[in-house]
């Protein structure tokens, strides 16, 4: 098992393992490697040196074969100390600059190295390898002995053993499970825009991942910043190896107490997410073929006839004139800006697709694209290897020239013609896709040259084993370089290019940028929904893992197409999709042309019921969920969060995936299996209380909470799984107790629902306490935060006494809300006055309260108080 491959690309020979200079040994399963490297390969360290900001030392080459030609013979090693819980390290050329991801958010780090470092470093000289400790348990958390160093110029690869076996993270890529399978696996890493059939190389790239090393929640994470086409391995020791076919072996370790520290570490380093506007948390419905502007203004109204929380709606590339960007078609789509007007008249948003490739062709009259025209005068556009020709290839337009979001000129081009769009159609936010960048030729018009970046002697395991199929030709050119280097970096630059055309259009509102490919630092622009899907039983279940990594990865913001894009979707499935996919921090529903338009807003039977149900409560917990955004946004904490980032004490929950948790508190449990209506669902050890037993003036007692719960001892039985009893119309909601949730009165939009009375939710634990907090400012204006210009309240309960603790209160407009409703549960006393104090001075008056202890069941009666608050 610790054999590290030596033929990683191709069926494995003796001859070509000798060649290479690796030992050959067949074994009797083929999928251990039968060439491995022995001690001949790798690099020696000479002269390490102590620097300001680490140790640096030369790394000279062991004479042995090549795999892939041009090996450096030596390379510079240096090692940054950055902080106590994070070491970086590099290995560069020696002589000459290699390509460095020009990556907006990172500042160098010139020293000095911390003096409180929780972690000791080891460099080995002979041959070299790195070990990174943490000095505590003296785990070693990386240690590159495992294998050899190989520093080619288009190939570079390092092992790195871990110590223990629960890892999450890498992508983007359709992950069945959460936590990683060690069994042999290749992940290629190189975004592309894949047809859903290839449900496992996907549109990001993204290569954190976080390991747990033991109950007491330490853990660590690892970053390689690259951008080239790549490949990780995992084998079963656990070693992870990457195979990387460019730029520079760049590291960062970090090390948390838990697994939620280290994902917060991360982000600290590429940039903490985006704070979303409030209106982008409200249901989004989207759907690919709207033929005209009727079909879309039917949708609209009947959602609204039957109620459904919905404030957004999304057109697709139907929109356009002949799916030119920044076009609308005047005939199919005529009326559209009286449609947006209407919209807003509503309380609603509408958001428009934008894909970049840009057509080099005419208007349907004959008439110059401006749009086109505008770019080619300012020179925007991707060239070929020359440095001058633009580059041409082809999607939904016809032929097409590619914006390179990369240069400076082009993101003042883009932000104008977003903004001269807005002029003509309102649109409130932008849903860019297509961003890999998707090509429907290979390589360009002319294919692609046969040079080094087109056919790298190394080629990842990617879509066709080509790097340029479905994209533009790697030897193309942009500002930040090199198409083989850069590539993976389109979409990422083209969120940064998105949001200064959304501060060019909207001044001081944060909008919304939905994108499709992704890179390290995305999240600080825009969100993300996880790419094509089909409508399938599993993909649905799948959707999960796929949000909870886009949590690690720093994009908070994430969901999958509701009902499922591809494929006629089923009744049951539609509605046991939208139960889950109110609970997706990014909700929205769309799916694909050609197949059947989808329930719940299209034609029934739907699942009104459920959707409406659930969508409910989406809103009514929204501010809540608008405070964890807060929290994402200000110190890196997940929104949907994975339970073993709550119990990983309980080591059973590192492999929980098909539940998940809202913050620390709202364990959310879908049913996933067709024709189930009892989900095997773990119980975290904690006090739950059902939240729609609660929540509809409902008593929860041992009765009331069983039927829900098939199998007794439901109350008693924690850190175990109980079977819960999900029908048709259910979705599993629980309320950890120790916690306080803001809630607020629902309704259709957020526009309305952000006006009606707010309330708390008072979880009791076996101690019968409680906190929580609450985040509130005018849920569109950018960097309230930093103008001071929100309110924030914390709330705890402890003896009897429910204390909040306003420690912002400068937004004026929210003072005037108050909290009307506030529901304690599981209080164990009988109440007999509730009374109000102020700064500890008890005010004359009473709180008007209700108690119900006649459904009471021992040990966790419920209390219901209902009292209004002043917000002063
Ligand atoms: C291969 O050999 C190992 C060790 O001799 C043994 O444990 C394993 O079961 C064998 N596997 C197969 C597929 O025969
Ligand atoms: C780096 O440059 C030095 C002299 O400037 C030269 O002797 C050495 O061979 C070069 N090393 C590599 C790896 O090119
Ligand atoms: C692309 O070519 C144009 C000339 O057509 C030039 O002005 C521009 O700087 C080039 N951009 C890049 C990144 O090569
Ligand atoms: C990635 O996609 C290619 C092409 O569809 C496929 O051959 C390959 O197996 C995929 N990689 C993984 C890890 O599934
Ligand atoms: C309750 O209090 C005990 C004693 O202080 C403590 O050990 C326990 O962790 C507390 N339980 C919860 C859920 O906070
Ligand atoms: C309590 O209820 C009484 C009678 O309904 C009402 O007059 C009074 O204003 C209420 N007090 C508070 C604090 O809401």
């Amino acid at each position: 098992n610790e054999r590290i491959n030596c033929i990683p690309e191709q069926f494995p020979t003796q001859a070509i393992c000798a060649q290479r200079g690796c030992c050959w040994r067949p074994w009797n399963d083929s999928i251990i490697p039968w060439c491995f490297f022995a001690e001949n390969h790798g690099y020696n360290a000479q002269g390490i040196e102590t620097i300001s900001t680490g140790v640096e030392a030369q790394l000279n080459r062991i004479s042995s074969p090549t795999l892939f030609g041009n090996d450096l013979n030596s390379v510079l090693f240096t090692t940054e100390s950055q902080t106590p819980n994070r070491f970086r390290f590099k290995i560069t050329d020696l002589n000459k600059s290699r390509y460095e991801v020009p990556h907006q958010y990172l500042k160098s780090f010139t020293g000095p190295a911390t003096s409180e470092a929780l972690y000791d470093v080891i460099v080995n000289e002979t041959p070299f390898s790195i070990q990174v400790i943490r000095k505590s348990n003296k785990n070693i958390l990386f240690d590159s002995s495992i294998g050899p160093l190989v520093y080619a110029d288009q190939y570079l690869q390092i092992s790195t053993r871990l110590p223990s076996e629960y890892i999450y993270g890498i992508g983007e890529h359709n992950h069945k499970r959460f936590r990683h399978d060690l069994y042999w696996k290749t992940w290629p890493i190189f975004t592309r825009d894949q047809t859903p059939a290839d449900y496992t190389n996907r549109t990001g790239h993204h290569t954190f991942f976080m390991c747990i090393e033991d109950t007491s929640g330490r853990s660590f994470g690892v970053f390689l910043m690259n951008s080239n086409a790549m490949e990780i391995f995992i084998q079963p020791p656990p070693v992870v190896t990457y195979r990387v076919t460019g730029g520079i072996l760049d590291f960062y370790i970090f090390l948390g107490d838990t697994p939620e520290q280290v994902v917060q570490q991360y982000q600290e380093l590429i940039g903490l997410p985006a704070m979303p506007a409030y209106w982008t948390l409200g249901f989004q419905l989207s759907r690919w073929s709207y033929t005209s502007l009727d079909v879309v203004k039917e949708v609209v109204k009947r959602n609204r006839d039957a109620g459904i929380p919905y404030d957004t709606q999304v057109t697709d590339i139907d929109y356009m004139e002949d799916k030119k960007d920044f076009t609308y078609d005047t005939v199919a789509f005529k009326g559209l800006p009286e449609f947006v007007q209407d919209l807003h008249d509503h309380g609603q948003k509408y958001v428009i697709i934008l894909d970049p490739a840009i057509s080099i062709g005419k208007r349907a009259n004959g008439a110059a694209y401006e749009t086109y025209d505008r770019g080619t005068a300012q020179h925007v556009w991707v060239n070929e290897s020359d440095g001058t020709t633009p580059i041409i290839g082809e999607v939904w337009p016809g032929l097409t020239v590619y914006p390179d979001f990369t240069s400076p000129q082009c993101i003042d081009w883009w932000a104008d013609e977003c903004d001269r769009f807005h002029q003509e159609v309102s649109y409130d936010g932008l849903w860019i896709d297509m961003n890999e960048v998707s090509s429907f030729v290979q390589g360009s018009l002319k294919g692609c040259e046969e040079n080094k970046w087109n056919y790298p002697p190394f080629t990842p395991d990617i879509l066709d084993k080509i790097l340029y199929s479905k994209t533009i030709c790697m030897d193309s050119m942009q500002y930040w370089g090199r198409q083989y280097d850069v590539h993976s970096l389109y979409g990422y630059s083209m969120a940064i290019a998105t949001e200064k055309a959304v501060q060019k259009v909207f001044p001081n509102k944060r909008s919304f940028i939905l994108t499709r490919s992704t890179f390290a630092g995305t999240g600080k622009h825009a969100a993300h929904w996880l790419g094509d899907n089909f409508a399938t039983w599993e993909q649905m279940e799948w959707s999960i893992t796929g949000m909870l990594e886009f949590s690690l990865f720093g994009i908070p913001l994430v969901g999958a197409d509701i009902c499922g894009f591809v494929g006629d979707t089923t009744e049951e499935l539609c509605r046991r999709w939208m139960q889950l996919g109110a609970f997706y921090p990014f909700s929205r529903n769309h799916n694909s042309e050609t197949y059947e338009a989808l329930c719940p807003f299209s034609f029934s039977p739907c699942p009104f019921k459920s959707s409406r149900h659930y969508l409910t409560i989406r809103y009514t917990l929204l501010p809540f969920l608008y405070t964890l955004f807060y929290k994402a946004h200000q110190f890196g904490e997940t929104v949907a969060r994975p339970i073993l980032h709550e119990f990983y004490e309980d080591k059973n929950s590192w492999i929980e995936d098909t539940q998940f948790l809202w913050g620390p508190s709202l364990l959310i449990t879908p049913v996933l299996k067709q024709g189930a209506d009892t989900v095997s669902a773990y119980i975290p050890d904690a006090t739950w209380y059902d939240y729609e037993t609660v929540s509809n003036e409902g008593v929860l007692t041992c009765s009331n909470v069983f039927s829900y719960i098939k199998y007794l001892s439901y109350c008693q039985k924690k850190k175990q799984r109980v079977d819960m009893y999900l029908p048709a119309d259910k979705i599993g909601l629980h309320l950890r107790g120790g916690y306080i949730i803001p809630i607020q009165q629902p309704s259709v939009t957020t526009t309305a629902s952000r006006m009606n009375p707010l309330g708390l939710i008072i979880a009791l634990n076996e101690n019968n306490t409680a906190e929580g907090d609450f985040f509130w400012d005018d849920g569109e204006t950018t960097d309230t935060i930093q103008n001071d210009n929100y309110i924030l309240y914390t709330f705890s309960v402890s003896n009897n006494a429910l204390k909040i603790t306003c420690t912002h209160s400068s937004y004026q407009e929210g003072t005037s809300l108050a909290f009307e409703t506030i529901k304690i549960l599981g209080l164990t006393d009988s109440v007999t006055e509730v009374r109000v104090a102020e700064n500890n001075q008890a005010l004359n008056s009473h709180a008007n309260f209700t108690y119900d202890a006649s459904n009471q069941y021992q040990p966790l009666p419920l209390l219901i108080l209902y009292f209004a608050l002043s917000w002063k």
